[in-house]
């Protein structure tokens, strides 16, 4: 690994530290403000196709092509969305498959949906690991980096958002029409949220 990789890496796990900690603390700052949910759908999966490439895992996309515009914190919301990406990459083996979609439900509903062809996660522990830190298997865990952070800032950033997370293995349903065997994340946020500042805790 280079020394770039790993301080880009350090650098994200410890934004996510610092982040789910002031969560945690109830201290989260959201910086709303008008945004286009589709432009940061973009440069989540921009961000990530360089690792997928690498690692030869086919990447289909399906995004729409009118901006999305919406209110919220674009910021949090990207790293939320690059955690998830993160994830079906790490878990998927060479050669495999990742899915995204990014679609408008309704007037008011966004949602982004990553589904991979890695190992899924069994039912018992889909609710946990959202929660920080915890982590299916230490030593699988160790081999794939990573705190256990993710997901749980995922969570907290959609649901303050107007929305939250959803996770499904085998996937519930196909994503940019690949029904994959692996895991399905789906974020969702609302194009108006209340005061996203006041939910955070
Ligand atoms: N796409 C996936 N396929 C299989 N297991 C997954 C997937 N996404 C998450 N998991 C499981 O959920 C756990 C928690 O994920 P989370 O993103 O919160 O933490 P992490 O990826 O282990 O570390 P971090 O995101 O802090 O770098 C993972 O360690 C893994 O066990
Ligand atoms: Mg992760």
């Amino acid at each position: 690994m280079s020394i770039e990789t790993s301080t880009q890496r350090l650098r994200s796990v410890v934004d996510t530290l610092l982040d789910v900690s002031s969560l945690e603390t109830g201290r989260m700052h959201y910086y709303t403000r008008e945004y286009d949910f589709r432009a940061v759908c973009r440069s989540a999966i921009d961000q990530i196709r360089p690792k997928l490439e690498e690692r030869d895992v086919t990447l289909v996309e399906r995004v729409p092509d009118q901006p999305l515009p919406a209110m919220g914190d674009p910021d949090k919301l990207l790293r939320a969305m690059v955690h998830v990406l993160d994830n079906a990459s790490k878990f998927t083996p060479t050669g495999g498959e990742v899915a995204v979609e990014v679609r408008a439900e309704g007037d008011d509903d966004l949602s982004f949906e990553v589904a991979d062809s890695g190992p899924g996660v069994r039912p018992e522990h889909i609710a946990r690991i959202m929660e920080p830190f915890y982590q299916v298997d230490g030593s699988v865990t160790r081999d794939h980096g990573g705190v256990g952070l993710g997901l749980a800032f995922a969570r907290r950033v959609t649901e303050a958002l107007g929305g939250g997370i959803e996770i499904s293995s085998p996937p519930a349903g196909a994503v940019a029409e690949r029904q994959l065997s692996g895991t399905l994340v789906e974020l969702r946020v609302s194009r108006s949220p209340e005061r996203p500042e006041m939910q955070s805790k």
